[in-house]
Formats: C-alpha cells, structure tokens, sequence
C-alpha cells in the first residue's frame, strides 16, 4: 500500500475507528501492555498510536511517546491525553518507515495492528531497532495469515480487498520474525481462537 492511500484511509477512519474496532482490540492491547512489565522512568515508543486506545494502559510513571502518520488518527488520540490528563503522553505526526529519534532514545517500543498496515513492515521493524536500546523490548501485535491452509488460502483472495480498506492479510509471521531479524522471547494469542498474536522480543543489536 502507498503511505498517501494509507493516510487517506485512517484520516478517513478516524471519527469511527474507536466504534469499529475498541471492542476487539481493546483487550489485547491491555494484555500486552501489562505484561511489558514498564519501569519508572523508562521511555516507551507507541508506533502507528492511532486513536490512543492503548494510552490508558501505560503506566503514568514512564514517558510515552506516539507517532502516526495520520493527523486526524493523532486528534482523536490528543483528545484522549487531555480528557484523561496523561501529562506523561506526547504525540507526533511521524513515518514509522523514517522515525526522526537518535539511535538507542527508547526503552521499549510497542506496535499494535501496524506492521501489515505500513507499506514496509521491514522498514519499520529495522527503525523501531534502531530507536529502542540494546536489550531492550519490542512487543508487536498482529494479525498474521493463518498456518491452516484453506484459512491461508483465503486469506490471500481476500488480501486485495482487504488492502483497500486498510491491511493486509497475507503476512507471515515465521517470514516476519526472521526477515525483521527479531529475538522471540515469547509468541501468546488471548483466547485459543484468535486472529491476532502478541509476539514479545528483545532487541539484540
Ligand atoms: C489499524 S491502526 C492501529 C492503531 C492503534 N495502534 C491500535 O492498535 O488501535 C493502524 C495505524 O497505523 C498508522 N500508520 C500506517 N502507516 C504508518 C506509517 N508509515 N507511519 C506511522 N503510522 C502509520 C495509521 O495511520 C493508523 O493509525
């Protein structure tokens, strides 16, 4: 997907996405946020924030910064930050695909339903490496294409549809892991069937 019809979309999401999408990403995103285990004063990067449904989750006691590419995704998600008085948030129109932070500036960084919406999932994975400090965490939280083949096959029919309202669904997570060069700490789905996974890593440089 080209990153303006990717802007186009979200901006165009953006007053309906909570509505869309709160009720099944919203526990998730609590789950592996939780389980990142954030320390006080760490330094956390929130890559494609979207709305902020994830800013609640984020201990007060660390520094939280979000980038997106869409402005109207990031007025949605400044709207949450003031109602709630996250003074420990900051929000930045940024390309996760060229992040403008020095090397090492992050102790964790924290991706969720982002990779299959970029048009690089790589590009972003070796930026998010790069920002985020040796040893370091990153946790991304995707869906991926199914390992059943008739679920897979799917998948890859409805892949040119489902580009044009937003992601794709034909990325593989064992191609992804290894391609991003990505040490896997631990893989978790929420419930048994689920369609997205929670992949916790450490960033070895
Ligand atoms: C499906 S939403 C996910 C939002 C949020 N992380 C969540 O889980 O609800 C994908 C987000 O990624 C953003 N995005 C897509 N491509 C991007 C890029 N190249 N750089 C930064 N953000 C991007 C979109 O604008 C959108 O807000």
């Amino acid at each position: 997907m080209e990153l303006e019809s990717v802007k186009r979309i979200y901006d165009g999401y953006s007053s309906v996405y909570d509505a869309l999408f709160k009720r099944f990403f919203y526990p998730r995103i609590r789950h592996a946020i939780q389980s990142m285990d954030i320390r006080p004063g760490e330094r956390v990067l929130d890559v494609g924030v979207g709305t902020g449904l994830s800013l609640s989750f984020f201990p007060r006691h660390a520094t939280i910064v979000g980038i997106d590419l869409s402005g109207e995704m990031l007025r949605k998600a400044k709207e949450k930050v003031e109602e709630m008085g996250l003074y420990n948030v900051r929000l930045l129109e940024m390309n996760a695909m060229n992040l403008n932070f020095e090397d090492n500036s992050f102790d964790e960084v924290f991706l969720s339903h982002v990779v299959s919406v970029v048009p690089d999932p790589y590009m972003v994975m070796a930026e998010c490496r790069r920002v985020c400090k040796n040893g370091g965490k990153i946790v991304v939280v995707n869906h991926f294409k199914s390992r059943n083949k008739m679920i897979a096959g799917f998948e890859k029919i409805m892949n040119p549809v489902s580009k044009k309202i937003g992601w794709r669904s034909d990325l593989s997570m064992d191609e992804f892991v290894e391609r991003a060069s990505l040490r896997v700490e631990k893989v978790c789905k929420l419930k048994k069937i689920d369609f997205w996974h929670i992949i916790f890593t450490t960033n070895v440089k």
